[in-house]
This record gives C-alpha cells, sequence and structure tokens, in this order.
C-alpha cells in the first residue's frame, strides 16, 4: 500500500508547532468557559450560562479551524489534552475577570504567533490569522462590556439578577 504520510509541505516546522500550542489553547479556553457555564448554571444565573455555553462552543470552533488548517497545509494537527481546569469561583464577577483575562491572553498569543510568521516568511498563515485577530477585538470588547455591568449596576440586592438579565443584551458593532 502507498505511504499515505504526507511528507512535504511549505508549514515550517517551529510554526507547526505554535500553530498545535495554539490548538491546544483554544481547546482549554472552551472546557474553562464550560466549567463557567456549569458554575453559573449551579448558582441560578441562567443568561451567563447560556452566555458561556456559547462563548465554550465558539472557542472548539476556533480550534477547529486551526487544527483543520494545520492539516489542510500539509502538518499534522495534534488533538489536544486538556488538565488543570478550575470548577471554582469566588463570584459572577471573578468569573468575567478571568474570562477577560483569557481572552487577552489569547489576543496576545495569536500576535506572538503571527509575529513568528512573519519572521519565518509564512504569509499563507499570516493571512489564516487575519480572522482571529478581528476575532479577538470582538471577544475581549464583550468580555470588558460584560465587567462593566458589575460597576454601573452593582452586586446588591436584586443587582446580580440585574446583570445577569442583561448579558444578553451585549453585542458588537464595530461599524
Ligand atoms: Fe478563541
Ligand atoms: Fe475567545
Amino acid at each position: 500500500m502507498r505511504d499515505l504520510v504526507r511528507q512535504k509541505t511549505s508549514l515550517a516546522e517551529e510554526i507547526e508547532k505554535i500553530l498545535n500550542d495554539q490548538i491546544q489553547q483554544e481547546a482549554k479556553a472552551s472546557s474553562t468557559y464550560l466549567a463557567m457555564a456549569s458554575w453559573c448554571d449551579q448558582h441560578g444565573l441562567a443568561n451567563s450560562t447560556e452566555f458561556f455555553y456559547r462563548q465554550s462552543g465558539e472557542e472548539r470552533q476556533h480550534m477547529l479551524k486551526i487544527f483543520k488548517y494545520v492539516n489542510d497545509v500539509g502538518g499534522k494537527a495534534i488533538s489536544p489534552e486538556i488538565t488543570d481546569i478550575s470548577q471554582n469561583f469566588n463570584s459572577l464577577r471573578s468569573v468575567f475577570e478571568q474570562a477577560l483575562e483569557q481572552e487577552i491572553a489569547n489576543t496576545q498569543s495569536i500576535n506572538r504567533i503571527v509575529d513568528a510568521c512573519y519572521k519565518a516568511k509564512d504569509y499563507t498563515t499570516v493571512n489564516f490569522l487575519q480572522w482571529f485577530l478581528k476575532e479577538q477585538v470582538e471577544e475581549e470588547f464583550i468580555a470588558r462590556r460584560a465587567l462593566e455591568l458589575f460597576d454601573v449596576i452593582g452586586e446588591e440586592g436584586v443587582g446580580l439578577y440585574m446583570i445577569d438579565k442583561k448579558i444578553p443584551d451585549i453585542k458588537y458593532n464595530p461599524e
């Protein structure tokens, strides 16, 4: 039988490696958001629960996008192993704080990959990553807006209920 393992690719080894690291990071973000959805559900915060389920699904889509790209250009995508997911949070505010931190870290990570791609003259992957750069603007915006609700509304009394109620209204409109 013919050996079907692809031998030749323009994808540099170091770029393949950092793309696989990013696959791992997106998968970890997906699992973290899932843990956040569970925590919100346990605390009766229905809209926040929905929000984090959706975020978890989006991160999985990001993971798959990179996964397929690596294989499409002749590399070897590695199915990520995920460990150390925090399951407990102190408050809804801390959940959203962690969500924003995660998104900022992800933006920085994509920036570092783009930087490495320029150095390796891998403009194909730079082009592929444009979508992610744009996506991160939206992701950070939404997480920041959610956190602002805590200052605007306050958490006392019906505050937490009002914050949860406002979560589905957060939309990003770049126009
Ligand atoms: Fe992502
Ligand atoms: Fe994200």
